[in-house]
């Protein structure tokens, strides 16, 4: 019943008996259930605005089964979409742990120096994630930087001056006390992880479990088939801090070793459907371009540094951005249950309007994306409103192989956003196989397109306007495969 992790430097237990904590009360509302703790706010309550950002360090790998961990990881991450027990056995760093009694930390020295707040209701999370950052990589580049700020709004001092703080920030020759303290903090870190015990937590109202082994899980799931289960928990959030929801019981994989395993060999990827989609991003950027860039405009940093893949693929959500890119890799999945392991085509997977092949006792185990050979040429775009933080109105993703006369010999068309699940344009794909990749054939192709889906229109597009740009995608991709 109870969570222990790392906070102002010292373990902290919530007990989950003698509280008013529920498992599903979020680290936003822990904190400001603290006096001390006026630095963290609620803008959004669901991850878009980047007010509630704190930094989480957990030992690295946190895989740790085989290997003993010997380094901190430091996330950015929306303490609004993070439950409770999803903090067991990390350190909590609020922007009150940042600096010492006497001086500010340099990044807040810096915001302080380029009048970089004005109501300040935005300036912690702002701190928080440049700080994130600056103890993940204090050599980021500019656009390094940027990208770390995507979930950070700021709705009155303007980009500028606080975009220069982090700038000074990371010219700074520095040593905070976190470096200082950071082999101390790993052996708490050990200390209170040393317990590979599935975390229990049963309330009157709730039951929340966090299995540590795939054999725990499955367990867990023959005495719960109906639990929820959640991964990186950013979209399952939302059902309690905007629909208000008590779900009664949850089975959190966030901890469950072998659903993080990143294997790269000769031929394929095979990725733990627990891996989380920042990380996938900074192992595949040279490797799948086309995902690399599809993960590169995924929410902000702070979503992807929580999210997974498998959380991405189980919403089978039709502007899912990712398993919606997954299609044109012709990726696999490993769904597994407690006795066996089967494979399926990801586009076989998902069934309809957030329904999939998955059986009651089984979860997405492992991502296979098979390595693409050079004749393929694989792309994928989102459109949206804006580029970051932002749900696709219509995306796409294509693959194509010619011969050597330019004859399309295998061809992928996929999109999103177009009708209730991610789908083939199958009639399109038919129409241009064994035909010449041209201009005048794909303005062809943008006919048949037109009668292949009926979009709804919605506050983010009219149906209209969701069929030009689903043509217009198509040809975008033809101009760029030339
Ligand atoms: C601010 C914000 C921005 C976002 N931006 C984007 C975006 O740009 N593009 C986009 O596509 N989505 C976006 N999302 C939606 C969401 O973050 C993603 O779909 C994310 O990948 C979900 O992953 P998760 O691990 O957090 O899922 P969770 O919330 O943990 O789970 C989601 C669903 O998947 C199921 N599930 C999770 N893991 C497994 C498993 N191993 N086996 C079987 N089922 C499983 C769960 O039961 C649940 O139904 C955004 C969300 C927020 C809040
Ligand atoms: S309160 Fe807005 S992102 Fe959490
Ligand atoms: S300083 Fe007011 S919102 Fe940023």
């Amino acid at each position: 019943m109870k969570i222990s992790f790392l906070l102002d430097g010292k373990i902290t237990e919530i007990d989950f008996n003698k509280s008013n904590y529920t498992p599903t009360t979020t680290v936003l509302e822990y904190l400001r259930s603290i006096s001390t703790k006026t630095g963290v706010k609620e803008g959004c309550a669901e991850g878009d605005c980047g007010a509630c950002t704190i930094t989480v360090a957990e030992l690295q790998p946190p895989t740790s089964n085989l290997q003993p961990p010997t380094s901190l990881t430091y996330r950015a991450l929306n303490s609004c979409l993070l439950f409770l027990p999803s903090i067991n056995g990390k350190q909590l760093i609020t922007v009150e742990n940042l600096g010492t009694s006497k001086d500010l930390h340099v990044i807040q020295q810096a915001m302080v120096d380029t009048d970089a707040s004005q109501c300040g209701f935005c300036t912690p999370g702002f701190v928080m994630s440049i700080f994130a950052q600056y103890k993940a990589n204090s050599k980021s580049s500019e656009e390094q930087i940027v990208d770390a700020l995507t979930g950070n709004l700021c709705r009155c001092t303007g980009y500028r001056p606080i975009m220069d703080a982090a700038r000074i920030s990371f010219k700074a020759d520095y040593k905070d006390e976190f470096s200082e303290k950071e082999t101390e903090t790993i052996q708490l870190l050990q200390e209170i992880n040393k317990n590979n015990d599935i975390l229990k937590i049963e309330t009157d109202e709730q039951k929340y479990f966090i299995p540590k082994t795939l054999t725990q899980l499955f367990e867990l799931k023959k005495k719960l088939p109906n639990a929820n289960i959640v991964s990186g928990s950013t979209d399952t959030a939302l059902r309690v801090t905007i629909g208000k929801e008590i779900i009664k019981e949850i089975i959190d994989l966030s901890q469950t070793f072998e659903l993080k395993e990143f294997t790269e060999t000769e031929t394929e990827f095979k990725i733990g459907s627990g891996v989380v989609l920042e990380d996938i991003r900074n192992a595949v950027e040279t490797k799948l371009p086309a995902l690399y860039k599809m993960l590169s405009v995924f929410g902000a940093k702070q979503i992807r540094n929580k999210a997974t893949l498998g959380g991405n693929i189980g919403t089978a959500s039709p502007i899912g951005d990712i398993s919606m890119t997954l299609f044109a890799y012709k990726t696999k999945l490993v769904l597994a249950n407690s006795k066996s392991e089967r494979t399926i085509d990801l586009d076989k997977f998902i069934t309809g309007y957030r329904k999939t092949e998955l059986n009651q006792d089984e979860i997405i185990k492992t991502i296979i994306i098979p390595k693409p050979s050079k004749n393929e040429i694989i792309n994928a775009y989102k459109i949206s409103k804006r580029s970051h933080l932002d749900i696709s109105t219509v995306s796409a993703s294509f693959n194509l192989e010619k011969d050597s006369k330019g004859i399309v010999d295998k061809l992928i068309i996929v999109y999103g956003g177009m009708s209730a699940m991610t789908q083939h344009a199958t009639k399109t794909e038919e129409f241009l196989i064994d035909k010449k990749w041209t201009e005048e054939n794909i303005l062809e192709a943008q006919k048949i397109l037109e009668t292949e889906f009926t979009p709804l229109s919605d506050a983010r597009s009219s149906a209209q306007a969701r069929v030009i740009m689903c043509k217009n995608l198509l040809m975008k991709f033809y101009n760029e495969s030339c």
